[in-house]
Order: C-alpha cells, then structure tokens, then sequence
C-alpha cells in the first residue's frame, strides 16, 4: 500500500532497475529455496588482489591517522602511480597534476562524464550491443539516446560510414568501449584512429570505457595513444577487473587537463574523496609487475577452455579470438531468443547464463557466460548442461 502520495521523479520512469541488481536477488531466491544454483552470469573477480596489496591496505588501515576526508583528486601518489602505469603498459603520457581523476570504479565515471558534457535533449551515441549503464545513464540525464549497431560481420565495431549519413550535428558524446564487453571484440589503432577524427569532425566527445585491457589479451592499447586523441577523448580504466579489486571501487579518467576539470566539478560535489588506505594499496597494485597479469590471464585462460566446452555442449559458436573475461556465443536458431536458452539452462539445471538481449537487441541471439567462476564450479556446471543435454 502506499503510504502517501508522492511520486518520484519523472526520470525514474525512465529507467529499471539494473538487470543484474534484479536477477542476483532471484537467484538469491532460488538458493533459499534450497536450489544449487551455479552463477555464471556477472563479471565479478573471484579471485583474490595481489598479497602485497592486502598488507598495504592492512598496515594502512592500522594508521590512526588515515582515516579522514581525502582530497577530491586523489591523493599525489596516487596520481603519480596512475601515471606511470599509463606509460608503462599502454605508451602514453599523462600529467598527472591534471589529466588524470582517480574515480570509485570506472561505473561512476559513466554518470560524472554524462553529466559534465551533455544537456537535456544532446544526442548520446550507445552501441547495441553494450554495456547497460551507458545508455541508462543517458535517460536519466535526459540524452537523446541515439543506439548505433555493432555486428558480428564488421568485427563488433561501429560502422562509421552508416554514422556519417545520419544528422549528427546534435551529438555531444559517443561512448566506444574496446576491448569491448559483451562481444570480445578489439580495435585496433587504425580505427581509433578513425574514431578521433571521426570526433574532431563533428565535435563528439569519444570516450573509450578501457576496463578490460589485460584479461586474455596480448597487448594492451589505450585510445589516448592516438597523436591528438587527448583533445576529444577521454578513456575511462579501472581496477576492477585488471587486478580483482572490483569492490575497491578504484577506476581512473584520463584526458586532457579541461575535460578533466569539467568532470571534477560534477563528481566533487558527490562524493569527498577515497579512503586513503585503499589508495595507498592501490598504489602497490598498479606497481605490480608484468607477472601479475599473467598469473591471473594463465587461470582465465583454463577456465574459458572449460567454457568453450560448454558452449559446444549447447552447440552455441563463439570466436576462439575474445578478449576479456567473457566468452560471447551465438545460439542455435531454434532459440527465438537468448532470454529462453537462458531460462532452459537455469530452470532445468541451476546455472545461469547471462542472456545477450540485456546488452540490447543486437545481443538477442547471443549468450555471454562469465570467466568468473572455478575451474571446479565450472566442471560442474557443464556435467549439468551434459545431463540436461542428454
Ligand atoms: C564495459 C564495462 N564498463 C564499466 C564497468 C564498470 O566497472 P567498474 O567496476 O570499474 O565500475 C564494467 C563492469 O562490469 C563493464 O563491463
């Protein structure tokens, strides 16, 4: 019953509750009811930080002094490390007194950037398919959300020439994210290349969401290493998943020095500053050296070999090519669409499989299944599909 009449705001219409915000809790449900269920869905690290990462963050928590408000731009070592593992692993330079913002997660920085560039009724390019935060992000700021396709044939990148036909003279902003999340897909400096130029041309700001450059991929590229690109784009990266400290919350925006400051002035008036014992030991993170990621890539990759077995057990085709920490597979045509393989697999086995048409209706004939999981789960999961299968 409602206890009085207020309504909410009108932009709350315009948006649902995150899928996996709705979906955790019926799987959550499920378990209660006693059901032995096996997630496969969320891109969720199970795996734990580095052990120096966890003594930093232990002996500073310990400090009495670290525990007040911080500064809204990160604290100077912090910066500095962001800094330096910019140039180290993608060749990019960046001041960091003031082309680099230390966010919670690179998710806020969806919302500062959104707010920070676009009015009510600006044209916002999302790609179909693609991450849901974009597009949601853009309702509440009232965007004009304008989809733009990807597709298997073109390699999951935006046809530009297909862009170029439409008015785009209202279009402030153009979300791209490669290595990209659902499909896998990455770019490669010629078309960030093209994409800069593309911005120039019709003063769009383009900014790269770059969280998974070091899951499964053999060489990490920043957008920002485009002669120029610093003048239109900003890219968004994180530690989430690179150094499986996605509840830390630490992501970073880079770009240049004004775009930075228009995204200051949002995001200083939300939140006031990061623990400093948590930045402190992301410091050691970001120092960690190249053997981190591939301990890390060397598990991802035994656990997507168990996940391509799955695949071909519900005889989905997938590209052995991805990037990242997914394996996206297109479903036999039999499905109408992903939603009901994903129902068949959770209802008659336990296991749920993110259905593709969550990333928008390019993705309706795809599954995503997460790397997230143990080598065991896994094995698990697939002699349930096996036997449901049978
Ligand atoms: C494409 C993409 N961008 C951004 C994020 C958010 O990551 P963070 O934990 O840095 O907020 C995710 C998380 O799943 C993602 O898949």
């Amino acid at each position: 019953m409602q206890a009085n009449n207020i309504q909410p705001a009108n932009r709350i219409g315009t948006v649902e509750e995150y899928y996996f915000s709705i979906k955790l809790k019926e799987l959550d449900k499920l378990r209660k009811e006693g059901k032995p269920i096996i997630n496969m869905g969320i891109g969720n690290p199970d795996l734990p930080p580095a052990p120096e990462v966890l003594a930093e963050l232990n002996k500073q928590s310990s400090a009495e002094n670290n525990h007040g408000y911080q500064s809204y731009v990160g604290i100077p070592e912090l910066r500095e490390a962001m800094t330096s593992w910019y140039k180290t692993y993608y060749q990019v330079d960046i001041n960091p007194a003031n082309e680099v913002l230390p966010l919670m997660g690179s998710k806020e920085g969806i919302m500062h950037i959104t707010l920070a560039f676009v009015n009510p009724g600006d044209g916002v390019l999302v790609p179909n398919p693609g991450y849901p935060t974009y597009a949601s992000v853009s309702k509440i700021a009232e965007a004009n959300l304008i989809h733009y396709d990807l597709d298997e044939n073109n390699n999951w990148l935006p046809n530009l020439d297909e862009l170029e036909k439409q008015d785009l003279s209202k279009v402030k902003l153009m979300w791209i994210n490669y290595p990209n999340m659902p499909t896998g897909a990455n770019a490669d400096n010629k078309f960030f290349e093209q994409i800069i130029a593309f911005g120039k041309k019709h003063n769009i700001v383009i900014v790269n969401d770059n969280p998974y450059s070091f899951i499964l991929n053999d060489s990490q590229k920043s957008i920002l290493n485009i002669e120029g690109a610093k003048d239109i784009a900003i890219e968004l990266n994180s530690l989430s998943k690179s150094h499986n400290m996605a509840g830390w919350r630490v992501g970073m925006a880079v770009s240049n020095p004004e775009f930075i400051q228009y995204i200051l002035r949002v995001k200083s008036n939300m939140d006031s500053g990061m623990f400093k014992p948590l930045q402190l030991a992301t410091v050691k993170a970001l120092e960690l050296d190249k053997d981190w990621y591939k301990t890390v890539n060397a598990e991802y990759l035994q656990r997507r070999m168990l996940v391509h077995e799955i695949m071909d057990l519900l005889e989905c085709d997938y590209d052995l090519n991805q990037t990242g920490m997914f394996v996206w597979a297109r479903i036999p045509e039999q499905y109408k669409n992903s939603g009901e393989l994903s129902d068949e697999i959770l209802y008659g086995c336990d296991v749920f499989i993110t259905p593709g048409f969550i990333f928008g209706d390019k993705g309706k004939q795809y599954i995503r299944i997460s790397l997230c999981t143990n080598q065991t789960v896994l094995q698990e999961a697939k002699q349930r599909i096996k036997t449901l299968k049978n």
